[in-house]
């Protein structure tokens, strides 16, 4: 059995092993120097089975290798699994992420808000966490990190390889619906970027409950999948071959620190790892732990009709860019956002802030999700 250890010297850092059953000489099979390749690593299995913390393992080992770089943690559960970096062999290098409406004190690790990162911050830190609790909410997470995403594959060159962890592949698609994209937008993007990534130096390591549905399509494109213990459903069809090679019922009742994995090229293999030691257990409270402070901005978006200061509900937004596109001033030209804010009572900031944000969404995305809810004419227009 192969036996991959990180490079750090510490006998209680995870492993992970795997006797390979088919092909057992192709270049995949050698997991180890695999590692240290821009590649994706799907982790398939029920609920408690072990996902996260494989995940974890498979970005440590990575991260360990020469060329290994950060570990980028996303969509963490609400738990802020994600803090038990903070006591991982990178403890003393580690970059929490946060919402811009929410106030987070550490005593141990810097605290940034996601629109800040920097590329030299990829080279900086060992770990950057993304903790569901500093956000006011799942939609305002699933925003900043879709836009977050967008700014990972900006990086051109690269020297170190960074990982990016994925609890829960679904929530990606999330995002990119929460910036304005549809169901198959948001697909196709996710499966673009993957194929993309080795351009940006990126690995990811992905978990997900299921093995049909939406991912199927980035299923296809994994380097690697692992198979965890599927619960009561066993495999799916496209799988039956495996029950040639393993008793159905010791597949269904698979132990969490065991595993099968297959390779794009077809190397079957079965493994196990240790539970990483940082991993957070279920009853823990890993922010009182860490005497983690928080302090949320009352929420003021959860109120979409609000009209007043800074706040712009949806119609006035889509106002305010149809004014910029069809009012004229006497001598015709287009209307100032002076002379739009005068107009609705307004500061100028205000209309400035609006289309920033339209344009931004336009160009990202396609689309401006507010002018959109309201049917506005421009949605697809920038200004
Ligand atoms: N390699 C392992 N060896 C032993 N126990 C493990 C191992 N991996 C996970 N576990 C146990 O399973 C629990 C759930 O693991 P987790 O990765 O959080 O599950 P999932 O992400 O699939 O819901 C962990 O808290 C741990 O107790
Ligand atoms: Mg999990």
């Amino acid at each position: 059995m192969e036996e991959l250890k990180p490079k750090l010297s510490s006998p209680t850092n995870p492993t992970l092993s795997a006797t390979w059953l088919r092909f057992p000489n192709s270049p995949f099979a050698d997991l180890n120097r695999q590692l240290s390749r821009p590649l994706a690593h799907t982790v398939v299995g029920g609920k408690e089975g072990g996902k996260s913390a494989l995940c974890e393992t498979i970005a440590f080992l990575g991260a360990s290798q020469k060329n290994g770089g950060s570990i980028i943690d996303l969509y963490g559960a609400r738990d802020n699994e994600g803090l038990g970096w903070l006591r991982s062999p990178f403890k003393d290098s580690v970059l929490l992420l946060k919402g811009e409406h929410t106030q987070v004190n550490c005593p141990t690790a810097p605290c940034k808000n996601i629109g800040e990162v920097t590329l030299d911050d990829l080279e900086d830190y060992r770990v950057i966490v993304s903790c569901a609790r500093f956000y006011r909410s799942i939609r305002e997470e699933w925003y900043s990190v879709g836009k977050f995403l967008d700014f990972l594959w900006t990086r051109e060159s690269w020297t170190k390889l960074c990982w990016l962890v994925v609890r829960e592949a679904n929530s990606i698609i999330s995002s990119r619906m929460m910036l304005g994209e549809d169901q198959a937008q948001a697909v196709k993007y996710f499966v673009k970027a993957m194929q993309e990534m080795r351009h940006s130096g990126l690995s990811i390591a992905v978990d997900t409950l299921r093995w049909m549905g939406a991912e199927i399509n980035y299923r296809t494109i994994s380097d690697y999948i692992y198979l965890k213990a599927p619960g009561i459903d066993g495999l799916p069809q496209q799988l039956d071959f495996l029950y040639s090679y393993f008793d159905p019922f010791q597949i269904m009742q698979m132990p969490a620190e065991q595993f099968i994995v297959l390779s794009r090229r077809g190397a079957l293999g079965v493994g196990r790892f240790d539970c990483p030691y940082w991993h957070k257990n279920e009853h823990e409270n890993l922010r009182k732990l860490f005497a983690i402070d928080l302090k949320h901005d009352k929420d003021e978006t959860k109120d979409l009709t609000k009209d007043t200061g800074l706040h712009v509900n949806d119609n006035t937004h889509a106002g305010i860019i149809r004014d910029r596109f069809e009012k004229k001033t006497k001598k015709g030209k287009v209307l100032s956002m002076g002379a739009i804010a005068f107009s609705l009572g307004r500061s100028s900031k205000t209309i400035h802030d609006q289309i920033c944000y339209h344009n931004d969404a336009v160009t990202g995305v396609g689309e401006c999700p507010r002018c959109k809810r309201v049917n506005g004419k421009y949605a697809k227009q920038e200004v």
